[in-house]
């Protein structure tokens, strides 16, 4: 076991980890930051997505050790201060891109990674984005729009699915 030291979500925490501790086992039990879903374990589903030092991480791909001195972001870390949703949250809530909610975290982190690279994306540039992210209940067709609409954009001509 060490001892691993992080910022998340704006706080320093530190919590003992053996070699083979996953970051998003680190998140999810030794920090019971349990809003990072993990669906595979295994790279596939997108639920486990974080932001390391910006970046969109799958968590379940990295190992706690070596996101040891690292600015991690939450799906937690991810409301305005005054608790109220983000501009990105909200979108979900108002264009249905949530049913189950399990998929959720991961898709508003990798939503707020391609909008800080992308301000303004196309609909097919969301769509490739979200090839790593998977939803087993909305057809996605409702993520995009939220996503659509989070970055600004008019989606009155997205037709309801
Ligand atoms: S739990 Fe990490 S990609 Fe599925
Ligand atoms: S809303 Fe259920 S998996 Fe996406």
């Amino acid at each position: 076991m060490t001892k691993v030291e992080m910022t998340v979500n704006g706080k320093a925490v530190a919590a003992d980890a053996e070699g083979r501790t996953l970051l998003s086992h680190f998140l999810r039990e030794e920090l019971k930051l349990t809003g990072t879903h993990v669906g595979c374990d295994t790279s596939q589903c997108g639920a486990c997505v974080v932001h390391v030092n910006g970046e969109a991480v799958k968590s379940c791909t990295m190992f706690a050790q070596e996101a040891a001195g690292a600015d991690v972001r939450t799906i937690e870390g991810m409301a305005e201060s005054d608790g109220s949703l983000s501009v990105i949250q909200q979108a979900f809530q108002d264009h249905h891109g949530l049913q189950c909610g399990f998929c959720t975290p991961g898709m508003v982190m990798s939503t707020a990674a391609l909008l800080s690279e992308n301000a303004k994306p196309t609909e097919t540039e969301v769509r490739e984005y979200l090839e790593g992210n998977i939803c087993r209940c909305t057809g996605y067709h409702n993520i995009v729009k939220a996503i659509m609409a989070a970055s600004g954009q008019d989606v009155s001509d997205i037709a309801a699915e």
